[in-house]
């Protein structure tokens, strides 16, 4: 198995430096992206989010996402990947640990890596249940980040409950799961909160935008109470690699009539499509 270090394709090896900035402090940004058939699904859209990510956070790309774009190509081809996943990661750089940015001579790192993953298509087809949990996280939810520590124990809660997702919510409001974007169903409209710095603007969620419109679904981009949603026809899940989860349960609420509903199951359907 191989991976990318810095503009290298070379053999996965322990190339972790004590003092990389994002083993200590989570100071980088990451991208999780899609392999279908052999092919990076939405790279150009990845590519583009990471950059607005490292520009966020100063952060300077240490080479072109167009080359970038070329190497994660070659890596998925080199470990031979059909189906799975890419994680790749860009931190502020090796430095003696100091809080504040470190000198202009130092490199960013990049690093990359495959995983073989399943489609989930029986979750995707059944459906799941998710908890609610308080939405703990920074205010600037909007940048792909390493720091993860609130989604993790979100996630974790989820599992130690048999769910698929922790759903966030501030307060009354609705904002996202801990890795990934909630929609609701009501009275035909889809709703989903707008993609402002209390949610990461997922590139299943916009794609699930363009997929609504040429199925004349209207998205409206609203944010919704805990309430609502519980009271909602239907409500799914959407995230690289889990697409699009029908969600059946949240706590001990069931939704709608407790079984996919149809415009979650018409975009489950034309999701697929996209991808085979
Ligand atoms: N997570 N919101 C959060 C907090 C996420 O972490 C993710 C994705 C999404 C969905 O974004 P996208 O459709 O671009 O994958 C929304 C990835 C998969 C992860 O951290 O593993």
């Amino acid at each position: 198995m191989k991976m990318l270090y810095n503009d290298r394709i070379i053999g996965r090896e322990n190339i972790i430096d004590m003092e990389d900035r994002a083993y200590q402090f989570g100071d980088g940004v990451y991208e999780v992206i899609g392999v279908y058939d052999r092919q990076p699904f939405l790279l150009d859209e990845h590519m583009e989010r990471l950059e607005r990510s490292a520009k966020e956070l100063q952060l300077k790309l240490p080479y072109a996402t167009k080359q970038l774009k070329v190497k994660l190509e070659e890596l998925v081809a080199v470990n031979q990947l059909v189906e799975g996943i890419i994680y790749l990661q860009v931190s502020r750089g090796i430095a003696s640990r100091e809080h504040y940015f470190p000198s202009s001579g130092v490199s960013p790192i990049t690093v990359a890596y495959t995983r073989e993953e399943e489609r989930m298509r029986s979750v995707e087809d059944k459906g799941a249940t998710a908890v609610l949990t308080e939405d703990i996280r920074w205010l600037r939810c909007d940048i792909k980040t390493l720091n993860l520590l609130p989604n993790v124990l979100a996630k974790q809660k989820a599992v130690e409950n048999d769910a698929i997702e922790s759903i966030l919510h501030r307060g009354d409001i609705v904002t996202e799961a801990s890795a990934s974007n909630v929609f609701m169903v009501k009275d035909g409209n889809v709703f989903t909160h707008p993609a402002n710095n209390y949610i990461l603007n997922g590139i299943t969620r916009k794609k699930i935008f363009q997929l609504c419109k040429t199925l004349g679904i209207t998205v409206k981009e609203q944010t919704f109470t805990v309430d609502e949603m519980l009271k909602a026809d239907e409500v799914f899940i959407t995230a690289t690699k889990l697409d699009v989860v029908p969600i059946l349960k949240i706590d001990d609420k069931t939704i709608g009539n407790g079984k996919p509903g149809k415009i979650t199951r018409k975009l489950v359907k034309e999701f697929r499509l996209c991808i085979n």
